[in-house]
Formats: structure tokens, sequence, C-alpha cells
């Protein structure tokens, strides 16, 4: 490897194979300010990579000033990302205290000031927990605010997965003068795209092609479309041939990676806007995981987990087929995998696992858990 932090999740290459479209309409709509865009799409398909790109790039040859909020991360409510914005447009001044309406204000003040020659990216904003409805309509509308120029630079992103209800209606959608779906990425597509990646992350002569197909391969199979999955598998795969002492990552080290479910496939950030029972469920496959130290678990030991957790939160438990269904669910999101058991057990049982590593996900639900319903086991079963 010449850089691991090349193939984090963070980083944003310069070069987006199969997104070069959506980069141009992107970058272009921002340096005309020709009015507000939605961009959605399902999970790992480049819309925070796309945006974030191109307003960078504008931001260079404008000068422009952008601010980017993920809304998934801390400041969750309206008021809290409308401080975000304000701080990073404004080099960290203080608004503590003050109400919504006023910081909305403030950051009229600050849109008239630059002569609208300003641009903020809004993502996830599905996470927002609440008044994400209010914020997004006051951005669009800021200019009804007082003097304010329109805030012609907006780019508000959400995971089609978990859409919210606002951002279905026509009333919301007839502000956005472009929409933008990004397509899930096809096998084809993956391979240029690791094969971008692994050019800027790794030695010219240590990867073979055949590797980079089987990771296309393996993604197009689990994660239909997501480039953060076969990033990640791409990260696993050349960090256990590096470790080995190998030259050239191969396809044996691709399978190995993946088998070993070293991969963080998942953006746990998605866990925040999933429903309590998801939460509960996949905190109970974490748990399992970490207590039998096994990649698969049964779904009758799985039920019986979630049980005793979500009587210790006093929660009402569902039966088998909600569970099931929402097993299924969770397999489509990409944070489980489910299989049927083959050779070796009595009859078929179906065998789930999860999809990322099992003590930061209990962490992160955990902490979720307790804010929404009180500490376990605090509260006394119903
Ligand atoms: N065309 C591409 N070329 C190179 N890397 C890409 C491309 N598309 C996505 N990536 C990389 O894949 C990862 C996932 O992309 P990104 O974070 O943009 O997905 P997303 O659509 O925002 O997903 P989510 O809805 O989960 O936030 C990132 O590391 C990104 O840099
Ligand atoms: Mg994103």
């Amino acid at each position: 490897m010449l850089d691991e932090e090349k193939l984090s999740h963070s980083h944003i290459p310069n070069r987006l194979p199969h997104r070069e479209e959506e980069l141009k309409k992107i970058r272009y709509a921002l340096e005309m300010g020709s009015g507000p865009l939605l961009v959605y799409g399902r999970t790992g398909v480049g819309k925070t990579a796309a945006s974030r790109l191109a307003a960078r790039l504008v931001a260079d040859s404008t000068g422009t000033p952008f601010a980017y909020v993920n809304c998934s991360f801390s400041p969750r409510t309206a008021s809290r990302v409308l401080s975000e914005i304000i701080r990073q447009l404004s080099d960290g001044m203080p608004d503590r205290g003050i109400s919504f309406q006023d910081r909305l204000s403030l950051l009229g003040t600050m849109v008239a000031d630059l002569d609208g020659e300003v641009g903020v990216i809004l993502d996830e904003v599905q996470d927002l927990t609440r008044g994400g409805e209010e914020l997004v309509y006051s951005l669009l509308r800021l200019h009804e605010n007082g003097q304010a120029p329109s805030l012609n630079r907006l780019v508000v992103i959400y995971r089609e997965e978990t859409r919210p209800q606002f951002l279905a209606e026509s009333s919301t959608l007839s502000f956005f003068t472009l929409k933008l779906r990004f397509r899930p990425y096809s096998q084809e597509q993956l391979v240029d795209i690791l094969r971008a990646r692994a050019q800027e992350a790794l030695r010219p002569d240590a990867f073979s092609d055949d590797a980079l197909r089987e990771i296309a391969r393996l993604t197009a199979s689990y994660q239909e479309g997501n480039a953060r999955y076969a990033l990640s598998l791409l990260r696993a795969a050349a960090l256990l041939a590096e470790s080995e002492g190998s030259r050239v990552l191969d396809v044996e080290h691709v399978r190995r990676a993946e088998e070993g479910a070293e991969v963080s496939t998942v953006d746990l950030s998605i866990l925040g806007s999933l429903d309590l029972h998801d939460q509960l469920i996949l905190l109970a496959v974490a748990r399992l995981h970490s207590r039998l130290g096994e990649r698969w678990v049964t779904m009758g030991v799985l039920k019986e987990e979630y049980r005793v957790i979500a009587e210790g939160y006093g929660i009402p438990v569902f039966k088998h087929t909600a569970i099931w269904r929402r097993v299924k669910d969770l397999g489509a999101l990409g944070i489980l995998e489910i299989r049927r058991s083959g050779k070796g057990m009595r009859g078929q049982t179906t065998l789930i696992s999860l999809r990322a590593p099992p003590e930061e996900l209990s962490e992160i639900v955990e902490g979720i858990l307790n804010r929404k319903v009180g500490k376990w086991p605090i509260r006394t079963p119903l």
C-alpha cells in the first residue's frame, strides 16, 4: 500500500468514474447559482463524493464559500444544523442560545452580505431528528425572510431507502430546479471505480485485475451498486495481503477478506434513522456475535435475544413474521446478511450475520436506545 488513507471512507478522490455527468451538472448549477438541487439515490452510490467534489471545484475556481453539514452526525436537530452552517460560513462565530428564527435571519444577512455568492450542502437529511422539514423549507425560502437573496447554491442530499415524506411531496419538489437520482453502479462500473481508487492507494504492480473483478462480483451479489462496500473490501483485502507479506493482492486475498468479515461494510450513520425494533434486532445480532464468537446466528437464537433485550427496555416485542420481515428489510439495506443453512444442520434454517463490527454497532445502538427509551435496564418490563 502506498497510501491507505486514500481508501478511507472520508477521502474524496478527484476523479469519479461513471459520475462525470452528475458531477458536471452539480458543478454547473453551483457555478451559475441556478437554483436548489436535490440529490438522491441508494447508499454508496457517490452522492456525497460527487457533491463535495463539485463544491470543492467551484470553491477553488470562484472563491465561493461553502458549508457542508452531514445531518446524521451530532447536530441532528434543525436548529443545530443551522447553527453549524452559520459557524462554517463565519469562521466560527458563536451564536449560542439564539432561536431558530434568529439564526435564520442571521444566515439571511450573511447571504445578503455575500450577494448570494455562497453555497450550502445538506447531506443525509433523512437523519434529521426534528424539524428537518422546517429547516429545508426555510433554506429553500430564505429570500422570503427579509431582503436576503435566495440561496441558489443549495444541495439537499438524501438516501433513497429512507426518504423523508416531505421530500416526496410535489410542493417541496417544485422548489428544486434540478433533481438528480444516482443509479446504483453496475458490476462493470465498480471495476473501473476500484481500479481508479487502487491506482491512487496501491503500488502500480500490487493488484491484479482479477482481484478487482472479484470484489465487484461480490459487491454486486451482496450490496448491489454500493461503492462503499467495494472499497471496504478492497482495503480489507489489501491490508490482509500486506500483513502476509504478499507482493500482489489477488483473488484469494479478496475471498478471505470477505470471509473474515473484517470489512466494515455499512455506513453506521444510517443506524439513527432506523425504527426502534430494527435497532433492537441489530443490537441482538451484534451481542450474539460478540458473546458466541460465531459469524452466523440462527433465526431462533436471534428471536430470543431480541425478546430479552426488548423486554429489558420495557418494549413490547413483535412476533415471528414481523421480526422476519424486518430481518429481510435489514438484509436489503445491507446491514444484515442472510443465508439458508447448508449441510451439517438438521433441516433448513435461516442464518443471519451482521455486516459491521459488532462492538462498534452495539455501542452506537445502545447510545441511541439510551436517548430514546432510557438506560437499560432501568425501565421495568411492561
Ligand atoms: N465514481 C466513484 N469513483 C470513485 N470512488 C467513488 C465513486 N463513487 C463513490 N465512491 C466512493 O465510494 C464511497 C461511497 O460514496 P459516497 O459516500 O459518495 O456514497 P453516498 O451515495 O453518499 O452514500 P450514503 O447514502 O450511504 O451516504 C466513498 O468512499 C466514495 O469516495
Ligand atoms: Mg453520503
